[in-house]
């Protein structure tokens, strides 16, 4: 299982001050050191956090893979194309939300998918980027990103999260979703609201082959350190692992 680590919140950080500390670059290379495969960042159509010259740099100083977040902003996909990141997740975004609520609603435009995310989907598959889309783990979800023809989803987990201490039928929903579109010849990622106590039940659906996790670890960077966060997180996953 690929483990990508969400730096946004060290931006956000930076931002709150709007100085130059702390470097959301330099704690993305850190988070490799201590073991992340990959390092996911969202461009928002705001800027409240990440920047456009923190995603050319990330893309330079980066050793793993880059997972850029992104609306259908034409600026946004157009900085996408020339950077060409490892992959691309599609997400909805909404200015006055604190974070992305739910999945892409891919039945805008009367039941047809929204022609600009078919057009920035094409563009970036174009230059040989991986394309994912941020779903909600239902099956409808699931069969128009299947259409739309691209690599990956990645299945939204904040139900979940909200939830698993309550109910199990969050868990089974994203066991069934990981399993149709592993069986539409979809990668599964997964992701949102994971943290220390939860991840784990997730990290153990066999269909999931990446997760992007942020909030959480950056938050307990401030306690122990970004390393050690980030190997804390990648031993609860690899113990709740199977295969
Ligand atoms: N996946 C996607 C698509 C996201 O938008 C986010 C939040 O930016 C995450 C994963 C990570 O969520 P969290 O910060 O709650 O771990």
């Amino acid at each position: 299982m690929r483990f990508f680590v969400n730096v946004d919140h060290v931006a956000t950080v930076r931002q709150a001050r709007r100085t130059d500390e702390p470097d959301p670059v330099a704690a993305a290379v850190a988070c490799e050191r201590a073991g992340a495969d990959g390092i996911t960042i969202h461009l928002r159509e705001d800027r409240r956090h990440i920047l456009d010259d923190d995603v050319m740099r990330m893309c330079a100083a980066i050793a793993t893979h880059l997972n850029l977040e992104l609306a259908t902003a034409d600026d946004i996909v157009k900085l996408a194309t020339d950077l060409k990141p490892h992959h691309a997740t599609f997400v909805p975004e909404r200015r006055e939300e604190i974070t992305t609520e739910g999945g892409l609603d891919l039945t805008v435009d009367s039941g047809r998918p929204d022609p600009r995310l078919k057009h920035a989907i094409a563009t970036l598959r174009g230059v040989g980027v991986r394309v994912s889309l941020f779903i909600d783990p239902d099956k409808t979800s699931i069969q128009r990103a299947a259409e739309l023809g691209v690599e990956a989803v990645e299945l939204h987990t904040g139900e979940y999260a909200n939830q698993y201490r309550d109910t199990n039928a969050p868990l089974e929903r994203l066991q069934e979703a990981a399993n149709l579109a592993e069986a539409a010849g979809l990668a599964v990622h997964a992701g949102h609201g994971l943290t220390y106590r939860n991840v784990q039940l997730v990290a153990a659906i066999p269909e999931i082959e990446e997760l992007n996790i942020g909030h959480s670890i950056v938050s307990r960077s401030i306690m122990v350190g970004i390393e050690s966060a980030v190997s804390e997180m990648r031993a609860l996953i690899a113990a709740a692992r199977v295969d």
